[in-house]
């Protein structure tokens, strides 16, 4: 039997109305804030990502599905790469299309994205090499910590919206990459006594890209990393102050918050403010749902004009594990079907297809057998599919042109003619 491939999944029915009330609220979210959808192709120029995201992340180093296309006589097949993010494709996108000339909606451009990214990591529960991404970016020429601080109020609102509770927001600031130069020569002093405890790869690191060391998950790195000068104890004077506005911000909006020195998060745009949400234990080591900062310049990076940037993203596989189980109960109870008719005799068939005609019209969700079926057994499967109503028609019920409706929950029956039926159904 052909399977799907390590690190995919499929997304079965039973799940799909908690994906899509995920989705529905963070459209909502965004359609509150003034967001507008965006969707790129899934895959790239890898050059967008080696440039964009970083050639020493992680991401882009191991991580990333790349292939070489097909030749064609005039030309040598260019190298492809499956999408491991979205910030980078919407900046190009952004760039390609000049949304930076276009000002009917203000300076701001206000981006947001829902689809599949794809990492060769190890798989693990909350970790797929095909999984789902919501994010939204906010391009233009401004970096004032207002914007920050709103989009951390929208997910806040988001996050209360689906009823997740026990987040914790972490926040940092990473400074300006342009005067990280002496703290990345103090970074790489302090790590030098410690090559020899430091893993084969926080020793590559080491010699590419010092600060990707403080994302190594390796337990034996964990008490060297600890001993590390923070980047939050060297930014420059205006970070600071950027750092200082944008809590300040918070604290008007009643968000909590922790600072954590150490998060330089795994991509190499961010500037100055990162941040990210962690979920409770339900993920397990998966915890982190929301990850997202500022990448001012990555614009002048991939060859666009002067852009400022903020977003982030988060996993949709991760969300919909953290829903609660009262919502999730909730939201399945919702997508089943409003009623389920049961027929009993030849004659009552027709009768059962054209009522399930009409309701359907009328905007019901109906569901019914192809076949006639015992009372008992047809009434267990109405209950099992979930259905807030069984309408049963029998030989009685067509010569009285009336129809019998069962609430499920209840057991309260009515006899009732069609358009009562509706009526009834209609009712949320
Ligand atoms: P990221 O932290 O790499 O950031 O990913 C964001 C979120 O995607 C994570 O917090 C996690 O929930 C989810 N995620 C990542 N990898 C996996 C995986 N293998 N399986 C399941 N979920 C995963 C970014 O991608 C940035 N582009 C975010 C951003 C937008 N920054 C600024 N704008």
């Amino acid at each position: 039997m052909i399977q799907t491939v390590r690190g995919t999944r499929d997304i079965l029915p039973e799940e799909i109305p908690l994906w899509l009330r995920v989705e529905e609220v963070a459209r909502e979210a965004f359609r509150r804030y003034g967001f507008r959808e965006i969707r790129t192709p899934i895959f790239e120029k890898t050059e967008l990502f080696a440039r964009g995201v970083g050639q020493a992340t992680d991401i882009v180093h191991k991580e990333m599905y790349t292939f070489i296309d097909r030749a064609r006589e005039d030309r040598e097949g260019e190298s492809l790469s499956l999408r491991p993010e979205n910030t980078a494709p919407v900046v190009r996108a952004y760039i390609q299309h000049r949304m930076y000339a276009e000002k009917s909606l203000g300076e701001l451009t206000r981006l947001y994205y829902i689809g599949p990214m794809f990492r060769r990591e190890r798989p693990q529960a909350g970790r797929y090499r095909q999984f789902y991404q919501v994010g939204a970016e906010v391009l233009g020429p401004s970096d004032d910590p207002l914007i920050e601080a709103e989009v951390i109020e929208m997910l806040d609102w988001f996050l209360k919206e689906l009823k997740i509770t026990n987040t914790t927001l972490s926040i940092n600031s990473v400074g300006d990459p342009r005067l990280r130069a002496e703290y990345l020569e103090k970074l790489r002093s302090a790590i030098r006594p410690h090559l020899q405890n430091l893993c084969p790869e926080c020793r590559e690191r080491y010699q590419t890209n010092a600060l990707r060391v403080f994302d190594c998950k390796i337990e034996t790195c964990r008490p060297v990393i600890e001993t590390l000068p923070t980047i939050l104890d060297s930014i420059d004077e205006a970070s600071r102050e950027h750092f200082e506005d944008f809590k300040r911000h918070l604290d008007a909006r009643g968000i909590a918050y922790t600072i954590n020195p150490r998060m330089v998060r795994g991509l190499d745009y961010y500037t100055r403010t990162a941040f990210e949400i962690t979920g409770d234990s339900n993920l397990g080591a998966q915890n982190q749902i929301v990850g997202g900062g500022r990448y001012d310049g990555l614009s002048e990076t991939l060859g666009g004009p002067p852009t400022r940037g903020f977003g982030f993203a988060f996993g949709l596989d991760r969300m919909v594990m953290l829903l609660p189980d009262a919502e999730q109960e909730r939201v399945r109870q919702a997508a089943a079907p409003d009623v389920f008719i049961v027929f009993l005799g030849e004659a009552a068939r027709d009768q059962a297809f054209k009522a399930a005609r009409e309701m359907r019209s009328a905007g019901i969700a109906v569901l019914l057998e192809l076949e006639e079926r015992k009372l008992k057994k047809a009434m267990a499967t109405a209950a099992k599919s979930g259905a807030r109503f069984a309408l049963i028609i029998g030989q009685d019920e067509i010569e009285q042109g009336k129809y019998r409706l069962k609430n499920l929950q209840s057991e309260e029956q009515q006899l009732l003619e069609l358009a009562e039926v509706i009526k009834t159904c209609s009712i949320i």
